[in-house]
């Protein structure tokens, strides 16, 4: 306690930076400790103490070698409304299950298959961009709308309209649920019948209605028809039909789905684009060597052609190195275990600050808090020095199972944007990265797009 007092004097006596970047604050606090107690130590969460891991050789303890001892946290109840009892938070055999079940949606065939749908979006998106010399667009808003109709697509293939209308109403829950969360510091608020709070109630009970009623129709039409499709909905209502689970599972992993694969995604690309804005020498590399490639010219490219944009790669990984949608993830140890020689009593949670982690100047060298892709140029594995000095997907068994989508989406959105548009910084932007739940532009991320002429 003393010792977090005399940081906490000693960084509010430093003056605070006028775009509100709480990063390096944050930041030099995890250093700190680290230097001072060996990347192990304890912090309190309110009444809750916390074992924070940020020493790599015990995150792989806990993650691979050891990871029958440790469990998935249990979610504060606001975010455990909005994720549903879905994978995010299953334990046991019943995740297995799922796991097992809802796999093949991100099978690279099935991905594929999306590519010029989920192009078309893009398109759309940029398509009221290049009308002036110079269009300011808040790329954090725009990003959000598109990572909404990409994963509704996702889910739910052919019933998209439909299921948009339902994500569209959890839309509005999370932004609800993030005015809570803002005043979560109020004891019990998120019992008080206030106006926000009870319209979150009313859309949580409408989203999962509007569900079963969905869920009801394409069971009817599988049926009749004998074909359930490849999107998350149909592999769900065939296991379904297999007795392997229930419709009530299905809607929760729905809200699941997305709550975990919309705001993540959007938030990637933000911080990718501003990053982009931010160093014009990389934005010019990536457009070159996406104008280079064998065969052009193309409006939507193909997988094969994704996959030859090395130095797109280089900038997205450095972005989620830099800035982490998930800034951190929590673990519990199932019994009493022994980690780096501490006891760790059953119940107690463990915290991996993966920004802190992808900051650490012991991994990643003295530029680690400055953009440089060029650390990737031979691939991840070879980019850190220590296997999990890297974790934006977290790592394990329950590593991100969206992964595959999100990175694909994220390239096939900035290699069409960087066709067509120049993009920089509007003056209105202010570098101000906050986290409340993820790690996203307090005020936005306005940036200027100039159409190419070449475009
Ligand atoms: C799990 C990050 C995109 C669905 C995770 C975890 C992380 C993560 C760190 C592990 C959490 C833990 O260990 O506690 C991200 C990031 C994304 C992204 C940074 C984008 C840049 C997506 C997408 C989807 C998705 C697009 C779905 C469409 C999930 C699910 C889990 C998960 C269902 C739980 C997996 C399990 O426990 O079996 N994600 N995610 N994510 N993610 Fe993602």
């Amino acid at each position: 306690v003393k010792e977090m007092m005399s940081l906490m004097i000693k960084a509010s006596s430093q003056p605070m930076s006028p775009s509100h970047n709480i990063l390096p604050r944050v930041l030099s606090f995890y250093h700190h400790w680290k230097k001072a107690y060996g990347g192990t130590f304890l912090v309190w969460f309110g009444p809750t103490p916390r074992l924070t891991v940020a020493d790599p050789d015990l995150i792989r303890e806990i993650f691979a070698s050891k990871s029958e001892f440790y469990e998935k946290d249990e979610s504060h109840p606001l975010v455990r409304q909005l994720e549903g009892d879905g994978l995010l938070s299953l334990k046991g055999e019943k995740w297995a299950l799922h796991r097992k079940i809802i796999t093949p949606t991100f099978h690279m065939e099935n991905l594929k298959v999306l590519l010029p749908v989920v192009g078309k979006s893009i398109i759309k998106m940029v398509e009221n961009w290049g009308e002036s010399s110079k269009t300011e667009i808040d790329v954090s808003e725009s990003f959000q709308r598109l990572t909404e109709d990409i994963i509704t697509r996702t889910a739910f293939g052919s019933s998209y309209e439909d299921g948009k209308a339902v994500f569209s109403l959890q839309s509005q829950q999370m932004e609800l649920a993030a005015d809570a969360f803002r005043k979560v510091f109020i004891p019990g608020y998120r019992f008080l019948p206030t106006t926000k709070n009870r319209r979150s109630w009313k859309l949580n009970k409408e989203i999962r209605r509007s569900l079963m009623r969905l869920i009801e129709r394409r069971e009817k039409e599988a049926e009749e028809g004998g074909v359930y499709g490849e999107d998350l909905l149909g592999l769900m209502i065939k296991a379904r039909a297999e007795g392997a689970i229930s419709a009530k599972d299905i809607v929760e992993e729905c809200k699941t789905f997305f709550f975990a694969g919309k705001q993540t995604t959007s938030n990637l690309l933000t911080w990718a684009a501003v990053l982009l804005a931010m160093h014009p020498e990389w934005q010019e590399r990536a457009r070159a060597e996406l104008l280079g490639l064998p065969d052009p010219p193309y409006i939507i490219p193909s997988k094969d052609q994704l996959d030859k944009l090395k130095t797109m790669s280089m900038i997205l990984n450095e972005a989620l190195r830099l800035y982490p949608p998930a800034v951190a993830t929590i673990r519990q140890a199932k019994t009493n275990v022994e980690l780096g020689g501490y006891a760790i009593p059953k119940g107690m949670e463990l915290l991996i600050p993966i920004l802190a982690v992808h900051h650490d100047p012991a991994l990643w060298g003295p530029d680690a808090d400055e953009f440089n892709p060029s650390r990737f140029s031979d691939g991840v594995a070879r980019a850190a020095t220590h296997p999990v000095a890297f974790i934006p997907f977290g790592l394990g068994a329950r590593t991100c199972i969206g992964q595959s989508l999100a990175l694909l989406e994220a390239k096939l959105v900035l290699t069409i944007i960087l066709r067509r548009f120049d993009i920089s910084l509007s003056p209105a932007y202010r570098h101000a990265p906050t986290v409340l739940m993820l790690l996203y532009p307090q005020h936005g991320a306005p940036l200027y797009f100039r159409p190419l002429l070449s475009a």
